[in-house]
């Protein structure tokens, strides 16, 4: 049975409660070292901005500017903004839209979606989930659209009315999107513009709405600790609060991703720099929170299949593989989850 309103409340790291405190409580606390050094709305225009508009012109000049702008991008900083993707903006804010309504609904309506163990979605209030010590200032609701078999009716709200309909749509555009971008890294890499979406067998899709709460004291927590991705490619659409950051030199400096109302911020994950041999880049990010606004992001994350084998599409003559052995996909993401929950554990370590 899904708590009520009142046991929810009670529930020590339930957010949607937490967010009205003065403070925030010990669990929500980093290390100094890993608290916020840049604000959620000190934005960095340095991040690249691609322009898609032309990405399928009849006229190579123009095709190749685009595709050498993804490459620069993906080579230098491991992630970029698209704008002019085409993707229907009316579909991309009625998925904004109802994902927001979710997250308004009542605690114990939430709650029927609770993800617990054994569970391949949901809705979840709590790191602990994950068996990691300090709590991320964040609910999120994540579900798999595809393959389509995979899609359990169960996990997907029937509220907000309309919610799986615009889901559907939008899963479908950011997969065609992210399947484009790989052709663009296949054929850069002189392979067949399938190669990259081959060596995933077949491409999953995991969806992923982040919502973030205004925070009392966003000094002190983070929204999402500093991680790169595990799966192949990410397309994420987040409002205009701010708070998405980067780092190129491993926690030392950040950047915040300035937001632009529409576009999407595609990152590469470890999978697609294990096949690119590390010529692609997998960023490192977290999320920083605000006392103002509460933040919403949907993650569309496209991964292999689990018995994928994940090595270098290919390599240079004498060059040395990042992967010695082939690994199943299964294997590569179980490894790194581990081996990011010891981290951060090292990390906030009193
Ligand atoms: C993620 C992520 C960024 C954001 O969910 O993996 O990095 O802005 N999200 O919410
Ligand atoms: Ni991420």
């Amino acid at each position: 049975m899904a708590p009520n309103l009142e046991q929810a409340k009670a529930l020590k790291h339930f957010l949607p409660s937490l967010s009205k405190e003065l403070t925030v409580p010990g669990a929500f606390i980093r290390n100094e070292a890993e608290r916020p050094k840049v604000a959620h709305d000190a934005f960095s225009n340095d991040v690249p901005i691609i322009s898609f508009a032309d990405i399928d012109s009849a006229d190579s000049a123009r095709r190749s500017a685009v595709f050498r702008n993804i490459v620069d991008a993906l080579e230098n900083w491991g992630i970029f903004q698209a704008i002019d993707h085409g993707v229907n903006p009316m579909l991309v804010s009625a998925m904004a839209d109802l994902s927001t309504r979710f997250f308004q609904l009542p605690a114990e309506e939430k709650l029927r979606f609770e993800m617990t163990a054994g569970k391949r979605g949901g809705y979840v209030f709590s790191n602990h989930m994950f068996g990691e010590e300090i709590e991320n200032w964040r609910e999120f609701f994540t579900f798999f659209s595809y393959p389509v078999e995979s899609r359990d009716s169960a996990m997907w709200p029937e509220q907000p009315k309309g919610w799986r309909e615009v889901v559907e749509g939008y899963c479908e555009a950011n997969m065609k999107l992210a399947s484009r971008i790989l052709e663009v890294l296949s054929e850069t890499m002189g392979l067949e513009k399938g190669a990259f979406k081959e060596a995933c067998l077949q491409m999953d899709q995991m969806v992923l709405v982040n919502f973030y709460p205004r925070c009392p004291q966003p000094e002190l927590a983070l929204g999402l600790r500093r991680h790169t991705d595990p799966g192949t490619i990410t397309i994420l659409l987040q409002d205009l609060v701010g708070g998405l950051q980067i780092t190129r030199d491993g926690g030392r400096t950040w950047l915040t991703v300035k937001p632009i109302d529409g576009a999407f911020v595609i990152n590469l994950g470890e999978h697609a720099r294990c096949l690119s041999n590390g010529r692609f880049a997998a960023v490192e990010h977290q999320v920083v929170v605000n006392s103002n606004s509460s933040r919403l992001s949907i993650g569309a994350f496209q991964y292999p299949a689990q018995d994928a084998l994940v090595y270098p599409l290919k390599l240079a003559k004498g060059e040395k593989p990042l992967i010695e052995k082939p690994v199943s996909f299964k294997e590569m993401y179980t490894k790194k989850m581990q081996c990011d929950v010891e981290v951060a554990k090292e990390r906030e370590k009193p």
